[in-house]
C-alpha cells in the first residue's frame, strides 16, 4: 500500500462556483519525491495544506503511514501528522544562530540529543561550519538549507516544501534543485513540492502530478510527461509545443495535418477520427532534403539552442508557425527556406 494516500479530497471554499480542488486521488510512495505542478490558482498549495492539516478537506480522505489522518470522522492536528514543513520564504529566526534554529523543532528531546541532531542535519545540508552564525550571514540558497535541515531534524514521514525555490535567481536556483533532491534521497524522506516552474518539477521529482483548476491532469515520471502529455493542457504546460490538428490515417500510425503526413511513434488505439496531435520543437531536425519545408520567419538564440519559427505553405486558413529548435552552430537567415524531418518519437495524440 502506498505510503500517502489522498482519496477523493474535494475543497471549496465557497459554497458557489468551482471548487479549489476536485475529487483528488494521489497515492505516493515512501521515500518518493513528487511534485505538484500548475498554473496559479489551481489549488497546489491548497493540496499540500490539506495534506499537513492546516485545511480542512470539505470530503475524502487522507492515509499517511497507515494511519488515517482526515476522512468524515475525524482530524488529526498537524503537529500529529509527522509532517515537516518547509515555506517559501524560509520563515528563520534572525535572533537565532544556524544551530538554534534547527534544534527549533525538538524542544522534546534532551538537549544533548537535540545538539546531536542539530550537528546530523546540519553536515547533511553541507552546512556544519555555519551552526553559530546567524540567518542574515547566509545566502538564500544557505538559507534554504537551513530551512530544509530544520524540517529534517524532528524525523518527520514526509516533507512538504511549497515554492522551495522561487526566492533564488537563476544560477542557485540550478544548484539548489540538484542539492535538495540530494539532501532528500540521502534521508530517504517522502517529499511533496509543490511549484510552478517546469524546470523544478522535472529536475528534482520522481513523479510530476499536473493541475489545472483544482483537477489532476496527468501523473507521470517526467520523461513519460513530455514524450506523451495526456491532453494540449498538459503539453502546452510542460514545455513548449506546437499543437496540430489532423485527421488519422487508416493504418493507425500517421496523422494527416495543415503540414503533411505525421508519423505517431506507434499504432494508436484512438477512435476518433479527428485528432489533435503534439509535436516537441526538439522533435524537429533541420536536414538537406527532409520530408517538410518552409519560411523562417522568426530566430530566437536561446544560448544553448535558437528556436526558429517557421511558416508552412501548405494551409493559408492555418497561419500559426511551427516552432523547431536548431543546433546554435548552424546560420539560420530569416526569410531563408529551410527543411526538416520529425521524430515521432517526439509526437503524441492528445485530448483536447
Ligand atoms: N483561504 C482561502 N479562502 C478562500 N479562497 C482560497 C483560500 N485559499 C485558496 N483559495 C482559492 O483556492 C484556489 C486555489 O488556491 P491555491 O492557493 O491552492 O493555488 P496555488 O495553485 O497554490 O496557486 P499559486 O501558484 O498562485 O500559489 C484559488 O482560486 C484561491 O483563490
Ligand atoms: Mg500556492
Amino acid at each position: 500500500m502506498s505510503f500517502i494516500q489522498m482519496k477523493n479530497i474535494t475543497k471549496n471554499f465557497h459554497r458557489i462556483g468551482e471548487p479549489a480542488v476536485s475529487e483528488l486521488n494521489l497515492a505516493i510512495n515512501q521515500g518518493e519525491i513528487v511534485t505538484l505542478l500548475g498554473p496559479s490558482g489551481c489549488g497546489k498549495t491548497t493540496t499540500l495544506r490539506m495534506l499537513a492539516g492546516f485545511e480542512q478537506p470539505d470530503s475524502g480522505t487522507i492515509i499517511i503511514d497507515d494511519l488515517t489522518v482526515f476522512d468524515n470522522y475525524k482530524s488529526v492536528p498537524p503537529e500529529k501528522r509527522g509532517i515537516g514543513m518547509v515555506f517559501q520564504d524560509y520563515t528563520l529566526f534572525p535572533h537565532m544562530t544556524i544551530e538554534k534554529n534547527v534544534m527549533f523543532g525538538l524542544s522534546k528531546w534532551r538537549f544533548r540529543e537535540r545538539k546531536r541532531r542539530a550537528e546530523e542535519v546540519l553536515e547533511l545540508v553541507g552546512l556544519s561550519d555555519y551552526a553559530k552564525r546567524s540567518p542574515n550571514e547566509l545566502s538564500g540558497g544557505q538559507q534554504q538549507r537551513v530551512a530544509l535541515a530544520r524540517a529534517l531534524a524532528p524525523k518527520p514521514h514526509v516533507i512538504l516544501m511549497d515554492e522551495p525555490f522561487s526566492n533564488l535567481d537563476a544560477g542557485l536556483r540550478e544548484k539548489m534543485r540538484f542539492d535538495v533532491a540530494n539532501i532528500l534521497k540521502q534521508a530517504n524522506t517522502t517529499a511533496i513540492i509543490v511549484t510552478h516552474d517546469q524546470k523544478d518539477a522535472f529536475s528534482v521529482s520522481d513523479r510530476v502530478v499536473v493541475m489545472r483548476n483544482g483537477v489532476i491532469q496527468q501523473i507521470d515520471e517526467p520523461r513519460q510527461m513530455y514524450r506523451c502529455p495526456r491532453n494540449c493542457f498538459v503539453a502546452q504546460f510542460v514545455g513548449k509545443t506546437n499543437l496540430l490538428t489532423g485527421k488519422l490515417c487508416p493504418d493507425m500510425l500517421h496523422v494527416d495535418t495543415h503540414i503533411g503526413r505525421v508519423s505517431l511513434p506507434e499504432r494508436t488505439e484512438q477512435l476518433l477520427e479527428e485528432v489533435h496531435v503534439s509535436i516537441r520543437p526538439e522533435g524537429c531536425r533541420l536536414t538537406e532534403k527532409g520530408r517538410y519545408s518552409g519560411k523562417v520567419e522568426r530566430v530566437t538564440y536561446g544560448g544553448d539552442y535558437q528556436e526558429l519559427e517557421i511558416s508552412l505553405p501548405t494551409n493559408p486558413l492555418v497561419n500559426e508557425p511551427m516552432i523547431i529548435y536548431a543546433p546554435v552552430e548552424r546560420e539560420v537567415e530569416i526569410g531563408s527556406i529551410v527543411s526538416f524531418d520529425i521524430t515521432p518519437e517526439l509526437v503524441a495524440l492528445v485530448e483536447n
